[in-house]
């Protein structure tokens, strides 16, 4: 525009001395206006780095006009999609006994075991029944406003080899979902849960139950990485992913050294690259782009950021299970739930914590959760209090058969143990009890 400002004066001023006057006149606006462009841009990014929020970076509302992070004064509260995805057998033993899966470890075995068809059959029957419509009215309706949706490497289903079995058709529903979730206003994280080789050993996450974690070499980066450019060009090119604002690289990786280090080296400046160039491609604008997301560093896979050139729309993911940390007195998870357990990262989302306590004493009369309400409404306080001083938690998960409340959001609520007015739980001050 301004190009072509001069371009105009240039051609109508016949006077040579004249013209070069109103160049130069021209020229130094031309550059005072780009100079006041530039500080607000940079105003806007420094706004945009230091304090990201969906309020402020975008504000999104439901199809009804409802605006769900006002509430939460733009912090994130959220519920993870699990076992929809990415089938956990633990967490719904029925449902996968029902599909055919019974005493399979993984969606890999499953479908190894009962076949391409049969898998697709039943597996469609799971994604329409497990997350409905209605799940994400009720989400809504308890004051959330996130959810994270945990995906494997096999929706995009030619980077499946013929030696790899998973089952087929899962893209619709993701995408169903997403739509869903945007007409309810609520934020959408997809994260990375189960990458090409698996990124851990031995866990039905990653899709399949494996004893080496073979995803750290260059050829299952190279698959990784074009995954995500996939789901990166499918996010900004349908209106059913508005409002997916982040896309985790990878979810609970090893811990591991020489692999950790590779994939920190390797596998996330390429992904970083490779996001950031599609969305340039696109035409998408700078601050439309997709925040990426890499586990912090207090999840003990090193530093997410020495390797990666441009920080722009970086956040972080902290995982937090108190239950696995040896700890043995109600009043020490609450002391330990009120200090910082995070690093420095920022924005740092929790994006998986539950009410679990450790195995071994968990449904002692002690810690039932049938006779101890108290303490988990109070220990649920006091992880809400300290995930809401970074930018905010998504509850892992929504619903499970397990019929303990503990890993389920939705039943939480049923026990009275997490109140639907989540502002409430300020007024309990518990962690300054302690
Ligand atoms: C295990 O996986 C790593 C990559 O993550 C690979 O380099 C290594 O060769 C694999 N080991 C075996 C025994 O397959
Ligand atoms: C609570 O935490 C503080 C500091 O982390 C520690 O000194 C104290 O012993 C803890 N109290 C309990 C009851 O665990």
């Amino acid at each position: 525009m301004m190009q072509r400002m001069y371009q105009v004066y240039h051609i109508r001023i016949a006077n040579p001395l004249q013209t070069c006057v109103i160049i130069i006149s021209q020229f130094l606006l031309i550059i005072g206006i780009k100079m006041v462009f530039k500080l607000i841009a940079l105003a806007f990014l420094f706004g945009l780095t230091a304090a990201w929020l969906p309020e402020t970076d975008k504000q999104l509302s439901s199809s009804d006009g409802k605006n769900l992070f006002s509430t939460s004064n733009g912090k994130i509260r959220g519920v993870n999609m699990g076992n929809h995805f990415v089938f956990e057998p633990w967490i719904a033993e029925d449902v996968w006994s029902d599909m055919g899966c019974k005493g399979q470890e993984s969606e890999f075995d499953c479908v190894s075991s009962i076949g391409q068809d049969a898998a697709n059959s039943a597996f469609q029957k799971h994604w329409e029944s497990w997350i409905s419509k209605a799940d994400i009215h009720e989400i809504q309706s308890y004051g959330l406003n996130t959810i994270r949706i945990p995906v494997g490497y096999w929706m995009k289903e030619d980077l499946v080899y013929a030696s790899e079995h998973f089952p087929q058709g899962g893209f619709d529903y993701l995408e169903r979902l997403c739509g869903w979730a945007s007409d309810a206003g609520l934020y959408i994280i997809i994260d990375f849960h189960g990458l090409p080789g698996a990124q851990t050993p031995e866990n039905a996450f990653t899709g399949q139950y494996v004893s080496n974690a073979s995803f750290y070499q260059d050829y299952q980066y190279d698959r990784a990485v074009e995954f995500l450019g996939w789901m990166t060009t499918k996010i900004h090119q349908s209106k059913k992913f508005r409002n997916v604002g982040m896309l985790e690289l990878v979810n609970e990786p090893v811990q591991e050294t020489g692999k950790a280090n590779s994939m920190r080296s390797k596998y996330y400046p390429d992904a970083f690259k490779t996001i950031r160039a599609i969305e340039k491609n696109l035409n998408i604008k700078k601050r439309d782009y997709l925040h990426i997301q890499v586990m912090n560093e207090a999840w003990g896979s090193g530093n997410p950021n020495e390797f990666i050139d441009d920080l722009y729309y970086t956040a972080y993911d902290g995982h937090i299970y108190l239950k696995w940390a040896g700890i043995e007195t109600k009043e020490a998870y609450l002391n330990t739930s009120c200090s910082n357990l995070l690093d420095n990262l920022s924005p740092t989302i929790v994006g998986e914590w539950s009410l679990s306590v450790a195995d071994e004493t968990g449904w002692n009369s002690d810690w039932d959760p049938a006779l101890n309400t108290d303490f988990y409404k109070r220990w649920f306080a006091a992880q809400v209090t300290t995930y809401e001083k970074r930018l905010g938690w998504v509850f892992w998960t929504w619903k499970a058969q397990l019929g303990d409340y503990r890993w389920s959001y939705k039943d939480a609520v049923f026990a009275g143990v997490i109140p639907t007015d989540l502002n409430s739980v300020f007024d309990m001050r518990v962690c300054e009890q302690i």
